[in-house]
């Protein structure tokens, strides 16, 4: 019995080592490789349900070439090598992506040059960026905040609208007070339907990473850059 056992393993063995292919197969060649590091500000606003890319652009952009996914990162920064990308990608960026669709660019980057290898210098992406909550947040407001009267939501005029001013409905109360997410009446509105007697804890596309995004913006001090 013990025999055989050992006579099979060897079986195996030596058809494993007959089977070929231990090589991997060459790869065809296409593109270029761009080597970038990024320093990260803000990274308890890493997206979870949203994905954060870097992201290679041609002329169309709001379709990605190339994407490679960032996951989170708690060291502050890091190195980060993007194969493949097509000589037409004229930018690299960082951006948030909903389900392959293109929410925004948080920094980018023009490619030039006709190297195959290229390394861009080091980038700063600021997860609490102005721009990203206008287009991940806000732009989902804007069918009701957008019109005549009430609060404007809208680019350009969303910053002013919030940030040290007072609510309306609640007047001692700040909308968005900076350093102190807790007190700021929005995230109140959003999160507890009780408390509010609106409906807005019911908008279908609003997700978690919305509501951590706008609390680490007033946490970060509310900045409009
Ligand atoms: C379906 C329409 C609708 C949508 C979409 C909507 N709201 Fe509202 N919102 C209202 C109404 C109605 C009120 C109460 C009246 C008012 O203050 O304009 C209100 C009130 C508010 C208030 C309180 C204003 C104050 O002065 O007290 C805030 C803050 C707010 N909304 C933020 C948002 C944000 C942020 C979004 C997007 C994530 C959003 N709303 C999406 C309809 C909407």
């Amino acid at each position: 019995m013990k025999y055989s056992f050992i006579i099979i393993a060897g079986l195996l063995a030596f058809s494993a080592c007959d089977s070929g292919d231990i090589y991997p197969k060459e790869e065809e060649y296409s593109g270029r490789n761009v080597n970038v590091t990024l320093h990260f500000f803000g990274v308890n606003a890493w997206p979870e349900e949203y994905e954060l890319k870097l992201t290679s652009f041609g002329d169309n952009e709001d379709t990605p070439l190339t994407t490679l996914l960032l996951e989170k990162n708690d060291e502050g920064s890091g190195t980060y090598l993007m194969h493949n990308v097509p000589f037409e990608a004229k930018n690299i960026a960082v951006s948030i992506m909903n389900n392959r669709k293109w929410v925004c660019n948080l920094n980018e980057q023009q490619l030039s040059g006709s190297e195959t290898n290229i390394s861009l210098s080091d980038m700063n992406v600021n997860l609490v960026q102005y721009n990203r909550i206008q287009e991940q947040v806000f732009n989902q407001c804007t069918a009701c905040h957008g019109g005549a009267g009430g609060l404007y939501l809208t680019e350009d005029k969303s910053y002013d609208a919030l940030v040290n001013k007072a609510s309306s409905t609640h007047p001692d109360k700040m909308l968005v007070e900076p350093g102190l997410p807790n007190s700021s009446f929005i995230i109140t509105v959003l999160t507890d339907a009780q408390a509010t007697k609106t409906n807005h804890t019911t908008l279908s596309s609003l997700k978690n990473d919305d509501i951590t995004l706008l609390k680490e913006w007033i946490k970060a001090g509310a900045k409009k850059e």
